[in-house]
């Protein structure tokens, strides 16, 4: 069944707390959560020290979505946060390879995030050593924009080059209940949903017609 990961960008920023058991108990699989740097996008959001303080508040996976330059700074502070995955974008860094190692030391799974003008082919040294995959549908820093269909393609080359059964192919950007559908059939494994979730009067609905 395909999984659903809601973004906390979307959410109340004053009550993300209970927010978190509302998400849980509506049937959410994992958190998505973006820290944005203002320099990597042209957006800034929250760091780890926020994070840390969520994690008592759920039970569910954190996948901490980093929109930054030289992520590679940062993954210590992310990795004692409480993440479950730390997913960075290949724009952001010189060698890809170094940085998934780099996580995996800290015995927390890695993702690489894929711009909408990254081709596929950045990803064929490392794909058999990553842990999830996040392409975006979108142009990264901001929610609420509209699901680029030109990115299937992509998602459908990437589910090609996926050979262990644990990387999640991730779909992150404009995700509502009919691109979920383009989504899916195009191999996405999980889904990243903002607007669409916390914009409906009921997330269990909401969540249960993204699946
Ligand atoms: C955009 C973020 C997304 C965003 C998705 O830069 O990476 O995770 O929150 O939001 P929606 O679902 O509103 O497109
Ligand atoms: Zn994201």
């Amino acid at each position: 069944m395909i999984k659903i990961a809601p973004s906390l960008l979307a959410a109340d920023f004053s009550k993300l707390g209970e927010q978190l058991v509302r998400l849980e108990q509506a049937g959410a699989d994992m958190l998505h959560l973006d820290v944005m740097d203002g320099h990597f996008v042209p957006n800034l959001t929250f760091g780890a020290p926020l994070i840390k303080a969520l994690r008592s508040h759920t039970n569910l996976p954190f996948d901490v979505h980093l929109m930054v330059n030289q992520p590679e700074k940062m993954i210590e502070w992310f990795a004692s946060s409480g993440a479950d995955y730390i997913t960075f974008h290949a724009e952001a860094v010189e060698d890809i390879s170094t940085v998934v190692d780099l996580i995996h030391s800290f015995n927390i799974k890695a993702g690489v995030a894929l711009k909408p003008h990254t081709a596929a082919e950045v990803l064929h040294n490392v794909i058999d050593k990553l842990d999830l995959v996040l392409i975006m549908t979108v142009e990264p820093g901001f929610g609420g924009q509209k699901f680029m269909e030109d990115q299937l393609d992509k998602i459908r080359q990437i589910r090609n080059m996926i050979k262990n059964q644990h990387t999640i192919l991730s779909v992150d950007g404009g995700i509502n209940a009919q691109t979920a559908l383009s989504a899916k059939s195009a191999g996405a494994d999980m889904l990243v949903a903002g607007t669409y979730i916390f914009k409906s009067p009921d997330w269990s609905q909401a969540v249960a017609s993204l699946r």
